[in-house]
């Protein structure tokens, strides 16, 4: 299997292909001398962070980018050339930011996993024009998490981020030293940004979802990780930190690491778990994001792994069906490591409190045949769905008619109740806005932040595609 470029070479080579000529049992996943030569470094995105009273300035803009040895390719990128610079934030700031649209189309931009007003939430209603500024004040008032931010134009979000706007948002309280966590930006403390890619004969990215695409979410063969191929991170013999986000339009990751060592989750979506939960592999869907350590420290390097997805099923057309590497991590010894131990006590989650939620709801994701939607309803941009009590609770069934879903909710975090009829694996018992709705789904939602008839928060499926076909919906909180 050889790309029609280079780079697209080494990601395709999959360990089943591998093991099948021989070479598995000689550590071919261990990092060979011979492939040090030309190495990409993982891009580790510059870091933002707005001073008191400073202005995030972002710009939506069109650019080249390389995904590998090959040659710059148009993509887009938000204040660069592909992705975006990673903003950090405090937990309890007024964040006053610019996004310009340069991109010649109408855009938006959403702050994925931010608790914040639908006024300044970036969802489809929050347009900005080709040209224009859109400025206002983020006030964060949440946990520490890793969060996110990309476009949600209606109808043209998936080829808005695939094509590059997407970026990793940091929100910090100052307590991970105290904490015992590993915190120091692009050393022990890495952004991790999952997507994957098709590309055509002269190495561009293709978005062209045909008729199976649409109806099972857009998948590339080719894995990327911060916008290129097979990176190589040299990282402390200590214990790592990865904020991984799942950047992909439709696929969800399987990850392990290569010689099989466990790592440990400390962060979902929403913050911090009480503690570090211990991990063999982890499945992240789009939109999701884990904060995971690795053990370094006994100076070994590994990969991290891509395995076949489980919850795919036999659905998934471009499915590859061995594991790929995804990147690789080098411990240097001379490097000294902040965190060797394990930390302890994370933070306190209380039971979720099911007794006073004020309704019951559910929603039935379908996207087969002729009702891409929810409950059976496309996405209505002037229907209001519901409306639900600030400051209440209240319990969500989601049911996946027909394939799995990562069902997304602005403007509210929630708890997961069960899945498929089992309580949620400890790595998902803290705050969530993502959940990979296998089949059967229940969560407890809460709801903090208002929002008008005239400017709802939404909910949907993650799958892009899906997505922009109407699996969405919105909902008023008053
Ligand atoms: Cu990450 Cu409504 O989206
Ligand atoms: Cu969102
Ligand atoms: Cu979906």
């Amino acid at each position: 299997m050889s790309g029609p470029v280079d780079f697209t070479r080494r990601s395709m080579l999959t360990l089943s292909g591998l093991a099948a000529a021989g070479a598995l049992a000689q550590g071919v996943l261990r990092p060979s001398p011979a492939r040090s030569v030309g190495d990409t470094a993982l891009p580790v995105p510059q870091l933002l962070e707005p001073r008191k009273g400073e202005i995030l300035k972002l710009a939506l803009r069109k650019g080249r980018h390389s995904f590998g040895a090959g040659k710059a390719v148009p993509t887009l990128g938000i204040s660069g050339e592909y992705l975006s610079p990673v903003v950090r934030v405090r937990c309890d700031e007024d964040v006053a930011f610019e996004v310009r649209n340069q991109i010649g189309e109408v855009t938006s931009l959403h702050w994925h996993g931010l608790e914040i007003p639908s006024t300044v939430d970036g969802g489809p209603h929050n347009e900005i024009r080709p040209g224009d500024t859109w400025a206002d004040t983020l006030p964060i008032r949440q946990p520490a998490a890793t969060t996110w931010f990309h476009p949600h134009p209606h109808g043209a979000t998936g080829r808005q981020v695939y094509g590059g706007l997407a970026g990793m948002m940091i929100i910090a309280d100052g307590g991970d030293r105290e904490r015992g966590l590993p915190s120091t930006y692009g050393v022990d403390d890495l952004p991790i940004i999952l997507q994957d890619k098709r590309f055509d004969r002269t190495g561009a990215p293709v978005y062209n979802p045909g008729m199976m695409d649409r109806m099972h979410g857009f998948q590339g063969d080719v894995l990327l990780v911060n916008g290129v191929t097979d990176p190589v991170a040299t990282v402390p013999a200590g214990f790592v930190r990865l904020r991984v986000l799942n950047g992909a339009n439709a696929r969800n990751f399987n990850l392990r690491l290569s010689d099989r060592r466990t790592f440990w989750s400390v962060a979902g979506d929403g913050g911090l778990l009480a503690k570090p939960i211990e991990l063999a592999s982890l499945l992240i869907a789009p939109g999701e994001r884990y904060e995971l350590l690795v053990d370094f420290s006994n100076g070994r390097p590994a990969s991290l792994v891509n395995d076949p997805d489980p919850a795919h099923g036999d659905m998934g057309m471009t499915q590859q069906s061995g594991s790929t590497r995804l990147m690789d991590f080098r411990p240097n010894a001379s490097r000294k490591a902040d965190i060797l131990r394990l930390p302890g006590a994370l933070a306190t989650l209380a039971e979720p409190d099911v007794k006073h939620a004020a309704a019951w709801r559910t929603f039935r994701l379908n996207a087969m045949g002729r009702n891409m939607g929810i409950n059976g309803k496309p996405y209505d941009m002037d229907r209001l769905d519901f409306t639900a009590k600030l400051g209440a609770t209240e319990i969500w069934e989601i049911i996946s008619a027909d394939m799995p879903h990562p069902f997304h909710v602005h403007g509210a975090s929630f708890r997961i109740l069960s899945s498929n009829g089992e309580r949620p694996a400890a790595h998902q018992a803290g705050w969530k806005d993502v959940i990979l709705v296998e089949e059967h789904a229940e969560i407890l939602v809460r709801f903090n932040h208002p929002a008008s008839a005239h400017h709802p928060f939404m909910y949907h499926c993650h799958i892009l595609e899906h997505e922009d076909q109407g699996m969405m919906g919105q909902f008023a909180v008053a």
